[in-house]
């Protein structure tokens, strides 16, 4: 018997490579070992975007045609829709009954939106009940598949300790081992910094998307910080000082590559807008694989639609098992 991983993005726009080499690329690698459920969160995308859903739908196509350009295949792993499997919801009454209020109000995750949410105005200020049942929500998608893993970036590791606090809970109560406590597999989402040399993000407007073209991913890399003392060709340079074209050449480039701009950066023989053009077709080669396929999906929708509901009814048959299971310990009906 495969170990269950679990795990889920809320579809907030499309994916960049810091999703792609800190996320994505590690649930690739786990689809061989693991049965994999990869969610896509629309009802918790829903928490704080509930007034603003015109994009909702593109964003779930856009968000997996992300994940099968890189690699995510339905074959192996179930990719589904949060929302087309509603037993989640059920689980989720369930597991609100038995979690206190204060281990909901205690999440740092919640703690912060609520800073965010305080400098709206109006309605848009108010933390609403379905905000504050954020954690308990995730905690019904990874029980719903009684997951032994969950990979999450660190911002999430304190979902996951509620998660097996509510497991625990539960439990407890209906006096049961049914649910295992899952735990929390780390995912390194910081590995590339953005352009501009603070974390990538899509609202920093400092990212590289997976689904940009080859000819806007070199004229982004083009724009990528380097070494600020350096103003001239044969201007001696700091490789360990180029804030972020560097570091990208240590992630996509090969150890000789690596030593040879090290090496000619070093002793002035490279000028950085050579070295980012060298750059930025590395980057291109490394993508061209996932761009070509991300481009099909771009122009079969219907395809990647019908992905989404064939893994919604295969999650769903998996799901109401364990539901199944729970409606008989709490003694339902
Ligand atoms: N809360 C997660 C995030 O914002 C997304 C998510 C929803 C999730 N359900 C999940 C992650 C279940 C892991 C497991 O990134
Ligand atoms: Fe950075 Fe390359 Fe310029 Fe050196 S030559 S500072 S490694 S961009």
């Amino acid at each position: 018997m495969k170990k269950r991983i679990m795990s889920g993005m809320r579809p907030t726009g499309k994916l960049h490579l810091g999703h792609y080499l800190g996320v994505i690329d590690n649930w690739v690698k786990l689809q061989n070992e693991y049965e994999c459920y990869y969610q896509v969160a629309d009802w918790h995308a829903l928490t704080t975007k509930y007034d603003n859903t015109e994009d909702l739908k593109q964003n779930v196509i856009d968000i997996v045609s992300d994940w099968l350009a890189c690699g995510i295949d339905p074959g192996k792993s179930t990719v589904y829709l949060q929302s087309l499997v509603p037993e989640t919801s059920e689980l989720h009454i369930y597991l609100s009954m038995i979690t206190p209020q204060n281990w909901v109000e205690r999440d740092p995750t919640l703690k912060d939106m609520a800073k965010i949410l305080k400098s709206k105005e109006g309605f848009a200020s108010q933390i609403n009940y379905g905000l504050m049942g954020y954690p308990v929500l995730m905690t019904a998608d990874i029980l719903l598949f009684n997951a032994d893993y969950v990979p999450v970036g660190i911002d999430q590791v304190a979902h996951v300790e509620l998660t097996r606090d509510i497991a625990r809970r539960f439990n407890n109560v209906y006096k049961t081992d049914f649910f295992k406590e899952p735990q929390p597999l780390l995912n390194n989402c910081s590995l590339i910094c953005g352009l501009d040399g603070n974390k990538m993000g899509k609202s920093f407007n400092n990212d590289i998307k997976i689904s940009d073209s080859s000819e806007i991913t070199a004229k982004k890399v083009m724009s990528a910080i380097t070494d600020r003392s350096r103003m001239r060709k044969d201007d001696l340079g700091h490789p360990d000082e180029c804030e972020v074209a560097f570091k990208y050449w240590k992630i996509f480039g090969t150890e000789n590559e690596i030593n040879t701009v090290r090496c000619e950066c070093e002793n002035g023989q490279r000028g950085c807008a050579d070295c980012k053009r060298q750059l930025g077709a590395k980057i291109n080669e490394r993508m061209a694989e996932i761009r070509e396929k991300r481009s099909y999906y771009e122009q079969h929708p219907e395809v990647v639609e019908e992905i989404i509901r064939e893994g919604s009814k295969k999650a769903q048959i998996e799901a109401q098992k364990i539901l199944k299971e729970v409606r008989h310990l709490v003694k339902m009906f």
